[in-house]
């Protein structure tokens, strides 16, 4: 049984300035949702509703966000709001959401290291706080899956463009099944020659309480940063890990171009919006096509 998870926010969020100059990236809301309650909606919908979330400088918004808000909740009642105010409600009660504060920005490796005292003996999974995946089954929740079919760390996974495996944590390894991968390699952002596939890794992981003492040992690798993806290299060589190939869509939502392309997708994707936004881009492009011809 997993029951708890490591929500990692605590990074500036320096792909996405200006407007996380002040405020926190996993705050960027897709549409009127920020991104964080995305990831803690994927928690418990995987059955997890014990969280910790490593926050840093700058995030106190993050707390603020799954707080009770009594005063707009009473006003939510006198305009009798029934539906905004059952959505509050639903987001204070979600999960119980516990905070560390990571004080430097030494890297991921460090972050989950924060989360030692918290997750004990227990394995426990791990979100990335800036990656939203659309799936029917939460990927937390194929991982557990596969968590407690073989018994070890395991990492989603998911196929990206050659081009592109400098962007990601790399995994090489051999096939068990057609989506499960029996892991002898890990690489941190690679490049094309270095790298053992362009299988990446993809912001979900179930890790066992060895990783915690692969952390201590774990010098600082790219970016001057103590990486996870080199404490579990470290780890494989004790203990076996597998990749799972996810079933769903994953967003980055780190950058500004793959933001606003989510922000697309998920409006198409919501009752209250699809008819008329899509309606707007149809128009949208008719019009850049008239320009197109007309110059
Ligand atoms: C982190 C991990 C990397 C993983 C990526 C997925 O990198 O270190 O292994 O592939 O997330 O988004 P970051 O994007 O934080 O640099």
């Amino acid at each position: 049984m997993i029951k708890k998870a490591v929500i990692p926010a605590a990074g500036l969020g320096t792909r996405f300035l200006p407007v996380t100059k002040a405020q926190p990236k996993e705050m960027l809301p897709i549409i009127d949702t920020p991104t964080i309650q995305y990831v803690v909606q994927e928690c418990v919908d995987s059955g997890i509703e014990d969280i910790l979330i490593i926050s840093g400088k700058g995030k106190r918004s993050l707390e603020d966000h799954f707080d009770k808000n009594f005063e707009l909740e009473t006003r939510l009642q006198e305009k009798e709001d029934e539906a905004l105010y059952t959505h509050l409600k639903h987001i204070e009660n979600m999960a119980n959401i516990h905070f560390i504060r990571q004080k430097e920005l030494n890297g991921l490796g460090d972050a989950i290291y924060h989360a030692r005292f918290h997750c004990g003996q227990e394995p426990f999974a791990v979100l990335l706080g800036d990656t939203v995946i659309d799936s029917v089954i939460p990927v937390t929740q194929q991982l557990i899956d596969s968590y407690e079919q073989y018994g070890q760390t395991v990492i989603a996974v998911e196929t990206v463009a050659w081009d592109n495996v400098s962007r990601y944590g790399i995994v090489g390894g051999d096939n068990l099944s057609s989506r499960v991968i029996r892991l002898n390699e890990l690489i941190e952002k690679p490049n094309r020659e270095q790298a053992p596939s362009n299988l990446a890794i993809a912001g979900r992981y179930i890790l066992t309480p060895q990783i915690f003492r692969a952390l201590e040992k774990t010098p600082r690798g790219k970016g001057n940063e103590i990486q996870l993806t080199d404490a579990l290299q470290m780890l494989l060589k004790e203990d076996g890990i597998t990749a799972t190939l996810i079933e769903g869509k994953r967003y980055d939502l780190g950058n500004k171009m793959d933001f606003l392309k989510t922000t697309v997708e998920f409006a198409l994707k919501r009752q209250d919006f699809a008819a008329e936004f899509e309606e707007f881009l149809r128009e949208t492009i008719d019009r850049l096509d008239q320009d197109r011809k007309e110059h």
